[in-house]
């Protein structure tokens, strides 16, 4: 017990909220989402998105809330504490070596965030034209030593905020700036609106052509759902081990779903009228979103300026992110090996550091160097989304749903008039049967 009572705990309602919204919108929504819809056909993509999102995703997230909170543990703390000797415990290692892949190659992605601000403000006092956004591109990460840079500097400064603890640096930074974020999207709406290919745009995002609906199409949307929302890595239910119990569990993983959706939703229909007015194609993948967003810019009045500021908001939106990735292996590390918190997440950062580096060089020196047919970049990006997360969303709802007590369960998630009885049922349903038969039906397809 008095482990637990020294643990930190979030203060507020809308520290909550900003901190889980703050892990859940990142780079998923705004670079991850778009390219993959744009290479997936679009509408169809968006539509087994919201699917994914609602008949697998939310589940799956009150599971990890249910368990965390209930336990005020870590992934295999928690678990360890609700069975004990039970091999469910694999599900939070799976999420520890799924979240150094994931930080190891968003932050690649953040490097390159940061080397764009840097020529952003450049711009602002030397206005040339930016020239060829493709070439540009390219000529950045073809180039080792910037990429590379630019992967360690955000790993540096990662390891910073986190070392300071969870409150302080989590939810103060996530509080003000996602709001803005929010805001500034809006304002970028506006501009692609305008746009002459916004109705071309528009109508891929949102007609779905479902000749376009294939396995890897389902199981991409899938992967992307549970990428975005931060699932299936125990990401979830460490932050939700630092709820209070006055929180409400169910109107905390709506929101959070909603916003995230919305998010996505906002960056495409910035990125694709754009996409279309420029005649560039959608297809273009991870690259997308970078070599569009000068062209956006090029266009708007004061548009350095406008690049500045989103990229400062991109960048804060992907440090929450990468933040809570940090934090699910260095709460493992501090309360199950007994590390100190400094110590903990300096390893995390470590490791990450080393598999940086070949994720950093995948887009030039190493761009020939495949496994499985693809970069060390795309393979940890496809590995650690489209198999290990689903995996461990498998892993942690059938816990949630025959394993914990039914009790147990309904106590967190009715907890402060959450939700009616019936909604548990329904709930439960879906972590013991719906969620899991999907996500394996999801990957048998996917195989097949
Ligand atoms: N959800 C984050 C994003 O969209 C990434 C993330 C994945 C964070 C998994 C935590 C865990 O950018």
């Amino acid at each position: 017990m008095a482990e637990k009572s020294k643990r930190a705990q979030f203060v507020t309602r809308t520290g909550v909220i900003a901190a889980t919204v703050g892990s859940a919108v990142g780079l998923g929504n705004i670079w991850r989402f778009p390219y993959e819809a744009g290479m997936q056909g679009g509408g169809a993509f968006l539509l087994m998105y919201v699917l994914c999102v609602v008949v697998v995703g939310l589940p799956v997230m009150l599971a990890e809330f249910a368990i965390g909170r209930g336990t005020h543990r870590c992934g295999a703390g928690a678990i360890e504490s609700l069975a004990p000797g039970s091999w469910f415990k694999v599900a939070p290692y799976i999420g520890i070596v799924a979240s150094l892949m994931i930080l190891s190659f968003y932050s690649v992605v953040v490097g390159w965030i940061l080397e764009y601000l840097y020529q952003s403000v450049v711009q602002l006092f030397d206005p040339a034209p930016v020239g060829d956004y493709s070439a540009r591109f390219g000529a950045l990460v073809a180039n080792p030593w910037r990429t590379v840079g630019w992967t360690l500097v955000f790993l540096a400064m990662n390891y910073a905020v986190i070392a300071r603890g969870v409150e302080k640096g989590i939810e103060r930074m996530s509080k003000i700036l996602m709001p803005l974020l929010l805001v500034i999207l809006i304002v970028f709406c506006v501009n692609s609106l305008l746009m002459p290919g916004a109705g071309e745009g528009l109508a891929f995002l949102f007609n779905p052509d479902f000749t376009k609906v294939t396995p890897s199409m389902v199981i991409g949307a899938m992967g992307q759902a549970f990428f975005s929302l931060s699932l299936g890595m125990s990401c979830m239910l460490t932050y939700a081990s630092y709820f209070n119990d006055k929180m409400r569990l169910m109107g905390n993983a709506v929101t959070i779903a909603g916003l995230d959706t919305l998010i996505a939703v906002l960056a495409c229909v910035i990125i694709f009228p754009a996409v279309f007015s420029y005649g560039m194609t959608p297809e273009a993948g991870p690259k997308l979103v970078f070599e569009i967003l000068p062209a956006i810019f090029g266009r708007m009045t004061g548009g350095p300026l406008w690049a500045v500021f989103f990229f400062v908001l991109l960048f804060f939106a992907a440090i929450t992110s990468t933040i809570s990735v940090t934090e699910i292996s260095t709460a493992f590390f501090t309360e199950q090996w007994r590390m100190r918190r400094k110590g903990a997440s300096a390893l995390t950062i470590a490791i990450a550091a080393v598999f940086g580096v070949p994720c950093a060089l995948s887009f030039g020196v190493l761009g020939d160097f495949t496994i499985f047919g693809m970069t060390v970049f795309d393979l940890f990006d496809y590995v650690s989304s489209n198999l290990l997360l689903p995996i461990g969303g498998i892993l942690l709802s059938v816990f949630a749903g025959w394993v914990v007590d039914r009790k147990f369960l309904q106590g967190q998630l009715m907890a402060n008039h959450d939700c009616p009885r019936w909604v548990v049922t329904v709930l439960r349903i879906a972590m013991r049967w719906v969620a899991p038969a999907c996500i394996i039906v999801i990957f048998i397809y996917g195989l097949m």
